[in-house]
């Protein structure tokens, strides 16, 4: 089975509340990127890894990952929106890559684990996300968010993680029948609402975090510091 690993790390990290990029902002020593690849490449063999990033940071993004041996993956430039970079990266993988995987650059805790538990669903039913339960009470708000709507039932609510797993031929499917639609959503997981192909939920893991703000950069340190 070879699986292109795609890796969305185009953002800004405008939350993060940092000069340099989130992608390369230094967590214990390293860039996040490679944290993440580190951890991505230790969890499968992929046959092709590749990272997208804004598009006038190509180079230094090729220099990086040179430097922590990861020259091999693959730097291609993104769009304005998380879809619209990994759709550029699906444009991208090799003929012989039958299957996708798409993984958030932010979320450096993806394991051996968890990859193979995804991969092996996806394989009977064609994509896959990892997802956790919601543990929270879920409102529905006004449009200024300043009033509760409802409560939502939350027993047939997840949190979707990445990384998903998809057929990449179902995959381009959805793109071409959603068209400029596809660009609208969050995660790949959404190109198939409404499709007769349903995405199967993989349990996640409470430490696969995505990286979003400065306290959530503590949150990794703290797993790291435990494994
Ligand atoms: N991403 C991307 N291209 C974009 C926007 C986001 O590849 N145009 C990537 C990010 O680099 C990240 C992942 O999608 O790895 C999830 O996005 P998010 O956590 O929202 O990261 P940012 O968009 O960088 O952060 P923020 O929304 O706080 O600016
Ligand atoms: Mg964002």
């Amino acid at each position: 089975m070879k699986i292109a690993a795609i890796v969305p790390a185009a953002g800004q990290g405008r939350r993060l509340k940092t000069r340099r990029l989130k992608a390369l902002v230094s967590v214990l020593g390293r860039p996040l990127i490679v944290h993440t690849l580190r951890s991505l490449k230790r969890s499968f063999h992929f046959h092709e890894i590749i990272v997208i990033v804004p598009a006038d940071r190509l180079e230094d993004f090729k220099n990086i990952l040179k430097r922590h041996a990861l020259g091999a993956v693959r730097v291609i430039p993104g769009g304005r929106t998380r879809a619209e970079s990994v759709k550029n990266g699906v444009k991208n993988v090799s003929k012989v890559s039958q299957w996708i995987l798409v993984h958030d650059a932010a979320r450096p805790w993806v394991n051996k684990h968890l990859v193979h538990q995804l991969i092996r669903s996806a394989k009977k039913t064609g994509a896959a996300t990892l997802a956790i339960a919601v543990t929270s009470t879920v409102k529905r708000v006004n449009a200024n968010q300043q009033k509760i709507v409802r409560t939502e039932d939350r027993d047939s609510l997840v949190l979707t993680q990445t990384p998903q797993v998809f057929k990449k031929s179902q995959l381009i499917r959805r793109y071409q029948v959603l068209g400029p639609k596809a660009l609208l959503a969050t995660d790949e997981a959404a190109l198939f609402d409404g499709s007769r192909i349903k995405v199967s939920v993989v349990p996640g893991d409470e430490r696969n975090i995505k990286i979003t703000t400065p306290q959530d950069v503590d949150l990794f340190k703290f797993y790291m510091g435990r494994k």
